[in-house]
């Protein structure tokens, strides 16, 4: 049993390592298309070591249940539950990215058009501007490197006019280490029972 779950595995890495060879050298198939801003999509973000590219997932022609991830890369290196079962829909305005260090997926963001933020306290009047994180995880083997902080800032570059706001699910030392402005619920019984929202600073 234990054999064959791992060859599984295995099997599994290698296809998702050819489809993302795949993807890099077959954007005119429209399966995923980097994400069209040019300090995104072509220069991306780099260091010495990592090269950061911000991939915004296409929805396949005519699907209306829209799974972004296989059953099987759902859980990857990821949290399975985050990135399996939840269809995106024809209307819907989430919008999900993979991040590449060259041929590795290092990084998974979910945003979400659909932000509300009024029940707050202290919240600035974002209006349409604001643009929800509603997922980010780093792959487990590469956390604390900086890659979260690099995605950021490929966000940031990528959405230059809007404000991004997360609801911080246990990860405020993150937000906070980026210096974005911690709120909490406008009405005081609520404020711990619901998550602290951060909201990246005024450029
Ligand atoms: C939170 C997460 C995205 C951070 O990504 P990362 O690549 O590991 O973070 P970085 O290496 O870029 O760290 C940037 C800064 O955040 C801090 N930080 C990172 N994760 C932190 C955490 N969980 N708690 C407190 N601080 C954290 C780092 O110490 C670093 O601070 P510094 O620049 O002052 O040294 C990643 O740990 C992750 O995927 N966690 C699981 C999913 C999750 O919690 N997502 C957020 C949901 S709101």
């Amino acid at each position: 049993m234990r054999r064959g779950g791992f060859t599984s595995q295995t099997a599994a890495l290698a296809a998702r390592k050819q489809a993302l060879a795949e993807s890099r050298e077959q954007f005119a198939g429209r399966t995923w298309t980097v994400a069209s801003h040019p300090s995104v999509g072509s220069a991306s973000w780099h260091n010495h070591s990592m090269s950061l590219t911000l991939i915004e997932l296409d929805r396949p022609p005519g699907e209306r249940f829209w799974l972004p991830f296989t059953y099987e890369e759902a859980g990857l290196g990821f949290n399975h539950g985050w990135w399996y079962g939840r269809p995106v829909y024809p209307h819907s305005q989430r919008i999900i990215l993979r991040v590449l260090d060259n041929l590795d997926e290092v990084a998974r963001v979910e945003l979400d058009d659909e932000v509300g933020i009024d029940h707050y306290a202290e919240v600035p009047p974002l209006g349409a501007t604001a643009l929800e994180i509603q997922f980010i995880e780093v792959h487990n083997d590469h956390r604390g490197r900086g890659i979260g902080r690099a995605v950021i800032g490929l966000l940031r570059s990528r959405y230059p006019d809007r404000r991004l706001v997360a609801f911080s699910e246990g990860a405020d030392g993150f937000w906070s280490s980026l210096g974005w402005r911690r709120h909490l619920h406008a009405n005081p019984d609520d404020a711990l029972r619901f998550r602290p929202l951060f909201i990246q600073p005024e450029a």
